[in-house]
């Protein structure tokens, strides 16, 4: 949000996940639910980092056994019982005990924060000398969130929750964020102090400040520039309305760094996937993991990638790929499916209706049309016939096939493994081959052709009557 300012090097960071997210009508945790392929309590962590926060302490509680696996490259602390933001807070005390200076509280919830705004609440705190900012914003429709009630000066003089509010209180536009920075020792003092007279019979986070104010502190708040950043996600609706701003927010970084995209809305792209500039993504795509794709190729429409490597000059036409590599000009689809440990050669394809499990394509080779190659190894330049598969389970166990390069194998040919079929080979058209097949031999394994001679006339005649 706000460009040019200091990073919050020296800050500590609470990011709060023990919540159960109850309005969710899940059975995994809120904070686990994802966006874009990472967890909300993911991207919350992730731009605490980016701002080069210190220290970075996470509450876990409800669920966490599903929880702390996604928090487990920082200090997690846990929230025993879910007695509000205020406890939840107050579990990170004794991990941060002795810690002086700024303590940025973050909701696990609310994946559109960005590195910016947390760096310029942390320098908004060090530079007023307050004991806390508050990050607000105006929502248009604000129910839901905490109201930011401002004294006569107009400074902040303390935050009532929607359930606690009065009509007047409701109708006050400027909201809490979720997002704070405290002075390390005015927070934990607070918190002391928080009781838990209120509607909902919890301890609030957000009664510190009233506290602080009285205490004599400084209480400031710092509008965001985006209301957007601050999108709090505790239902389905607002899970995917974070979905589709976090999707414009990627997808018009990688607009402005020279990638076309024909249909932003139905184009999906994960955080961690890098694209080269001059790429093109048809609609309908999502690009998702640690997928990457190199200049000048097309991918889309209607594909789905997931930790796929595409190099350069590649079209990947209405394809499903997971943890596949296409060398630099290999072509897959229309309607590929490639799975695990595909790997299409520099210039390979994979064409029409083509499966392709744990298989090496050679340079230069093809398997065009309605195929199934899955523990195979192809050489270079091999053209494998529509319709052939390996036959590479036996019920058991996965057998290996080998082509060697410049073979050609017929259309519907049966690779029963393990079998290879030698260097320059060709193989008859629907053979079903059991056995190696030597170098630039001819394999030829089916039954052989019969003919009945005027067989068919002699059909029609009986069937007329004659
Ligand atoms: C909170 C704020 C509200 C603000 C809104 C912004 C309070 C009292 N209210 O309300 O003013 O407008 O966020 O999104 O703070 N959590 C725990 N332990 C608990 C309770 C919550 O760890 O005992 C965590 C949740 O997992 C979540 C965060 O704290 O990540 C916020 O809790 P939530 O229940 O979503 O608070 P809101 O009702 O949204
Ligand atoms: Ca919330």
């Amino acid at each position: 949000m706000t460009e040019g300012v200091r990073g919050a090097a020296g800050a500590a960071a609470i990011v709060l996940a023990a919540g159960a997210g109850t309005r969710m009508k899940s059975k995994r945790p809120k904070v686990a639910h994802e966006v874009l392929g990472r967890p909300l309590v993911r991207w919350v962590v992730e731009a605490a980092r980016e701002a080069g926060v210190e220290r970075v302490v996470a509450v876990v509680g409800h669920q966490r056994e599903q929880v702390e696996p996604l928090v487990a490259d920082v200090e997690v602390v846990v929230q025993h019982e879910r007695k509000g933001t205020a406890d939840a807070v107050a579990a990170a005390a004794e991990a941060l005990a002795g810690f002086e200076g700024s303590v940025a509280v973050l909701s696990g919830d609310c994946p559109l924060i960005t590195a910016g705004t947390i760096e310029a609440l942390v320098a908004a705190r060090e530079e007023g000398g307050c004991a806390c900012v508050v990050l607000t914003m105006e929502m248009a429709d604000p129910f839901g969130y905490g109201r930011i009630i401002r004294g006569a000066d107009g400074g902040v003089e303390r935050i009532v929750e929607q359930k606690d509010a009065t009509p007047e209180e409701a109708a006050v536009a400027e909201c809490n964020s979720g997002f704070y920075c405290f002075d390390a020792k005015a927070l934990f003092e607070g918190l002391a102090q928080v009781g838990n007279d209120n509607a909902q019979g919890e301890f609030y986070l957000t009664d510190v400040l009233e506290i602080c104010r009285r205490a004599g502190g400084k209480v400031a708040a710092l509008r965001a520039a985006d209301p957007a950043e601050c999108l709090g996600v505790n239902s389905r609706a607002q899970l995917a309305e974070a979905q589709a701003l976090m999707r414009d927010r990627i997808n018009g970084r990688h607009l402005a760094a020279g990638v076309t995209l024909y249909d932003p809305a139905t184009t999906w792209i994960g955080p961690d996937v890098k694209l080269a500039a001059d790429v093109a993504v048809l609609p309908n795509t999502m690009l998702m993991g640690a997928t990457s794709v190199g200049e000048d190729s097309v991918v889309g429409p209607n594909s789905r990638l997931t930790d796929t490597r595409v190099g350069a000059g590649c079209t990947v036409d209405e394809t499903v790929a997971v943890q596949a590599v296409l060398e630099d000009g290999a072509t897959a689809g229309p309607r590929a499916y490639l799975r695990p440990g595909a790997h299409l050669m520099a210039g390979a394809k994979a064409g029409t209706h083509v499966e392709i499990k744990k298989s090496t394509i050679g340079p230069g080779s093809k398997v065009p049309h309605l195929s199934y190659i899955g523990d195979a190894t192809i050489g270079r330049g091999v053209n494998i016939g529509a319709g052939s598969i390996t036959c590479n389970y036996d019920g058991h166990a996965k057998h290996a096939t080998v082509v060697g390069d410049g073979a050609f194998v017929g259309s519907d040919t049966m690779m029963v493994a393990p079998v290879s079929i030698g260097e320059g080979a060709v193989v008859a058209a629907a053979s079903c081959i059991t056995r190696d097949v030597s170098a630039d031999a001819l394999a030829v394994a089916r039954a052989r052709q019969t003919e009945i001679e005027g067989w068919a006339a002699k059909r029609r005649k009986v069937s007329a009557g004659e």
